[in-house]
This record gives structure tokens, sequence and C-alpha cells, in this order.
């Protein structure tokens, strides 16, 4: 049997460093074509390309700010000129702002929401007739933040909570061509990251881990290939929000 994603091709944005690029290497893995969707991170997005290729898969660097709603269609037409179609978009380009309740500014706000929400909802308006013709799949990141909300990070927050109902309107929106699903990470520790950012949260997280990459590797490409699942959102945080 083909593997759901042997000759797809998929969209990471963000893919140039973290998770993104974890999931761009993982995809290519299972027999994806990539497109490595960076912002400022052009070394990284480079190498990334050059990882992919070494797979044997055909891999693209594409720049652009999410947040300049304008350049998005530019975006997917480079997608479309270079590969013909595109199967699958994952939107895990985000911040992290840490916002403390009083001395939030209304540019804090704005750049929270508009690129964790506004540039998640117009990737995927300019995606859609692209993953309608492939009858493609969307799979957006979220955060348990949007679930428990974080003290000192209120626009985030909000932002993560909004991907969750941005994925079930337009799963309802673009079926029955486009599944629409998303990811909820608790804390994943890339190496270099400061120990205190495991250790904080295995005390909370029944699993007493944090997540790896490859735990969220694992759930991007389940719901990339899973066939019956729209609209869900699949939290992948050693039972932290439990
Ligand atoms: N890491 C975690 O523990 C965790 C937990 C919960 C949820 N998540 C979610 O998982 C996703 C990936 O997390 P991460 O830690 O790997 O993220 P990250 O390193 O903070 O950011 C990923 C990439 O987003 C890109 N980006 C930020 N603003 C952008 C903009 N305006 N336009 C275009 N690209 C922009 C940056 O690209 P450039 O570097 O090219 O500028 C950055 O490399 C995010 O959606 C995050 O909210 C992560």
């Amino acid at each position: 049997m083909l593997a759901p994603l042997s000759n797809r091709v998929a969209l990471v944005t963000g893919a140039g460093k973290r998770l993104g690029r974890a999931v761009a290497i993982g995809l290519a893995e299972q027999g994806a074509d990539v497109v490595i969707h960076y912002r400022s991170s052009e070394g990284e997005a480079y190498e990334a390309v050059a990882e992919v290729k070494k797979l044997g898969r055909r891999s693209i660097a594409l720049q652009a700010d999410l947040a300049r709603v304008s350049d998005l269609p530019k975006l997917f037409q480079e997608v479309e000129s270079n590969f013909g179609r595109l199967e699958l978009l994952v939107n895990s380009a985000a911040n992290f702002l840490q916002t403390e309740f009083a001395s939030t500014t209304e540019k804090m706000w704005d750049a929270s929401l508009d690129t964790n929400l506004k540039a998640v909802f117009f990737c995927c308006q300019a995606a859609a007739p692209l993953l309608k013709k492939s009858k493609g799949a969307i799979v957006n990141f979220a955060d348990i933040g949007g679930i428990l909300g974080w003290r000192g990070f209120i626009p985030h927050s909000i932002s993560k909570a909004g991907i969750i109902m941005l994925t079930r309107c337009l799963a309802k929106e673009l079926a029955p061509e486009i599944r629409v699903n998303a990811i909820a990470p608790g804390t994943i520790t890339m190496p270099g990251d400061p120990p205190e950012l495991e250790a904080d949260f295995v005390k909370v997280a029944p699993l007493h881990r944090s997540g790896r990459p490859a735990d969220i590797v694992a759930a991007v490409s389940y719901l990339a290939a899973a066939q019956f699942v729209s609209g869900q959102v699949l939290v992948v945080d050693g039972g932290r929000t439990l």
C-alpha cells in the first residue's frame, strides 16, 4: 500500500527551525516533498531544504512575513508554479509573547493575534483552492495555553484558543474536500532549551516528561493521514491538561 504521505506536497510554515523544521524533515522521511517556509531564518531554512533533498525528496524555501496578509497569495502561487499542487498545509509558525496584563499594549496584542491567528486564517484561505483540487488537509498548531489560559500570556492564549475554533469552523467550511485538524502541544523541549523548562512541566504532567519533536511529528503525521478525522484538536501534552 502507498504510504499516505508518499509523493505528497506539503508546506510547513516556520520550518527553518525547531518544531516546524522537525515536522518538515519528518514528512520528508515519510516520502513527502516539502516547501520550507521561513521569515527571517534564511540560513536554517536552506539547511532544512538540503536535509529534505538528502532524503531524496524535492524541496524549496519560500520567505514571507505571514503577518502581511497581502503577501500570502504569492506564497501559494509560488508553491503552484514549483510543484503544481499542494496536499498538506501545516501552520506551525507563531510567536510566543509574554505580556503582563497591566502593561500589555495594543501593539503587543496585534503582534500576537496577527501572526498566531489572522495569518493562519489567511494562509488557509490562500491555500484552499490548491487543497480543494488535491482533496488535501490542513494541520494547525494550537497550544494547551489556548485551553487552560496562561497568566502573563493573555493575547497568546487567546490566539491559540482562536486556532481551536478556527479549526472547527474551517473543517465545516472546507468539507468535504479538505480536512482541517489541529494539535495542541504542551511543553516540547529541544536540545539547548533551559533545563527548568522541562523540570517545571515534569512536575505537573502525569507522564512525567516534556514532549519531544518526535511526539509532534507523530501527531501531525497521524492527522495528515487520518482520512475520516476532521475538526479535531489532538492534545499532545503528556496528560498535562487532565
Ligand atoms: N515549543 C513548544 O513547547 C510549544 C508548545 C505549545 C505550542 N507550540 C506551537 O508549536 C508551533 C511551533 O513552535 P516552536 O517552539 O517551534 O516555535 P518558534 O520557534 O517560536 O517559532 C517558529 C517559527 O515561526 C516563525 N514566525 C514567527 N512569526 C512569524 C511571522 N510573522 N511570519 C512568518 N513566520 C513567523 C519564525 O520563523 P523565522 O525564524 O524564519 O523568523 C519561527 O522560526 C507554534 O505554533 C507554537 O505556538 C509550541
